[in-house]
């Protein structure tokens, strides 16, 4: 439960700067410099040497597929919701400078265990989706469960997760700030509350990690900013410009 007390973050004191380190997740790849979401992003965020990229994964005709938004619109020369699409078609449209949208294979193949990889669970069947993936990766691939970070603001795709692979890490995904945020992490067994930027204050994180979780805050791309959360103790970040705070992150796969 947040403590009634609370500081506000433009209230902090002037930060200091590289006491803590900040891991830095790239928002839907390097997503300030290639289309989000695509090979192209995930190949800048690698060049930047990040210590993880954030993905987000949807279902087409049962291929989980990296794509943020319910309607192809947003970022396709392509119509309709996404959910809808046949997989043949989807692969034949434009994401963005040439790229195509990519399977969720295609991207772990890319990554190849460089960097921390974190799944954000859009749609229903994601997480049971994901979890055959992961599965096959860590068994047949080399990688570990702990490569991951399955998040979600679905609960109950992180519920299908942790139901079938208990040792797989999960973050919980919030855009607001309900009283049981702890409590509602807890009871999933995740390692970490994702928070927007909009709710972050001393106190949500030294509360969180007095529970035992860590704080990874979106989606932030203001140098200030990483500053302040920085110092407040904040663990990571997602930002679309993962390079702006190259010196505040720690070295990639430590
Ligand atoms: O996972 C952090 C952030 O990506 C959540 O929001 O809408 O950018 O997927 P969104
Ligand atoms: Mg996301």
């Amino acid at each position: 439960m947040r403590p009634a007390q609370t500081v506000a973050m433009d209230l902090l004191p002037v930060p200091y700067a590289g006491q803590r380190t900040l891991f830095r997740f790239a928002h839907r790849g390097a997503s300030g410099h290639a289309p989000e979401n695509t090979l192209a992003a995930i190949r800048q965020a690698l060049r930047f040497g990040v210590e993880g990229i954030e993905l987000d994964v949807r279902l087409v005709e049962g291929v989980p597929v990296l794509y943020h938004g319910r309607r192809l619109e947003e970022r396709t020369n392509g119509h309709g919701y996404i959910s809808e699409a046949a997989f043949e078609n989807l692969r034949s449209l434009d994401a963005g400078q040439g790229q195509r949208i990519p399977t969720l294979r295609e991207a772990l193949d890319l990554i190849d265990r460089r960097c921390r990889v974190n799944l954000e669970l859009k749609g229903p069947g994601t997480g049971k989706a994901a979890v055959r993936v992961i599965r096959y990766y860590v068994e047949q691939r080399g990688w570990a469960y702990t490569d991951f970070l399955l998040s979600s603001f679905d609960q109950h795709e992180l519920l299908a997760v942790r139901q079938r692979l208990p040792s797989v890490p999960l973050g919980l995904l919030l855009c607001g700030l309900p009283l049981d945020h702890c409590a509602q992490a807890l009871k999933l067994g995740a390692e970490s509350l994702h928070l927007s930027v909009d709710f972050i204050d001393p106190a949500i994180i030294l509360d969180a990690h007095a529970h035992g979780l860590k704080v990874h805050v979106y989606t932030v791309n203001d140098t200030e900013d990483a500053m302040r959360l920085q110092a407040m103790g904040v663990d990571g970040i997602f930002s679309d410009f993962p390079e702006r705070f190259a010196a505040m992150g720690i070295p990639a796969c430590a």
